[in-house]
């Protein structure tokens, strides 16, 4: 592979791939197709923006220099399988978003020498404001800026090592769905005040929005110090949360989290 892969891949055109679809179509830097065992969820790529539908995975992988393979963990194998005997004596790399599969355990579906990349995305790259974490074994070293910039497309992009990317998983591709946790409570929370829940919601949704950018200029420190005034009400309501265990509930969620990651890869 040249490094300036142009035709992409995507197998399964889910969440994850159907935001890299979508975002990838709007640049119109790249030739796409996608596969899905589901033909109904193809006709909205081809129809809406005139993605090529392929009918078997093979045959996708037949046509691209990069295959995105974003089936859920447990289908990866299967989908390996069918793409072995097409990548086999060629250039062509594929690039993994499943949660918990190591790069060895893709290395062994795959002829010995494939270029492999790993990326762990999060949902919100369906808004173009994801954040992911990529690596690669050694063959695919030369095509991580060609996949960090396809990543880019859908949010921040950020090299890390695979030891580090069960707890990547845990913390930023779980990490949506734990923010919209805490904003579920504070919306029943503020209910509970006796706020109409419209206002609530309203309120919530601008308080986090708000506060996500303040955190790229400010530590979290220092956004908690110029809310928390001494004797106030955010230092009476930060003794209660740590009363029941707020900080302690997230580090044993996220070390749950890990620990799952890490047993996905084991299956
Ligand atoms: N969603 C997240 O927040 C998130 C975050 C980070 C990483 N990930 C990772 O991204 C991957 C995809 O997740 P997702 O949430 O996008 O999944 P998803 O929405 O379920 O999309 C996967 C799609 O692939 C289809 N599929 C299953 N087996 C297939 C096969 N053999 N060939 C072609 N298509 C096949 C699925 O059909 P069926 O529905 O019938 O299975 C589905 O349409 C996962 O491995 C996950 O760990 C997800």
């Amino acid at each position: 592979m040249n490094g300036s892969a142009k035709k992409v891949g995507i197998i399964g055109a889910g969440k994850i791939g159907g935001s890299l679809l979508v975002r990838l179509a709007d640049s119109g830097l790249y030739e796409l197709a996608v596969s899905d065992v589901h033909a109904e969820r193809l006709e909205e790529y081809a129809d809406g923006y005139g993605i090529r539908a392929v009918g078997s995975n093979a045959e996708l992988a037949e046509d691209s220099e990069l295959i995105v393979v974003a089936v859920k963990p447990w289908d990866v194998g299967t989908v390996l399988k069918e793409i072995y005997p097409v990548v086999e004596d060629t250039q062509k790399a594929v690039t993994s978003v499943a949660a918990g599969v190591p790069i060895s355990a893709i290395e062994k579906g795959l002829p010995p020498g494939t270029a492999v990349l790993r990326v762990m995305p999060n949902v919100c790259a369906s808004v173009g404001l994801g954040s992911a974490v990529i690596t690669a074994n050694e063959t695919g070293k030369k095509m991580l800026p060609v996949v960090k910039d396809i990543f880019g497309h859908v949010g921040d992009v950020i090299e890390l090592p695979e030891r580090l990317f069960d707890a990547a998983t845990a913390l930023h591709g779980s990490g949506p769905a734990y923010v919209a946790l805490f904003a579920d409570a504070l919306v029943q929370a503020g209910v509970r005040e006796g706020i109409p829940r419209d206002v609530a919601r309203r309120l919530v949704n601008e308080t986090i929005q708000g506060t996500a950018v303040l955190l790229k200029e400010r530590s979290p420190h220092q956004v908690r110090d110029e809310v928390m005034t001494p004797g106030g009400t955010t230092a009476a309501a930060f003794v209660a949360m740590e009363k029941a265990g707020f900080v302690g509930a997230i580090y044993d969620g996220i070390s749950a989290a890990t620990e799952q990651a890490r047993s996905l890869g084991e299956q």
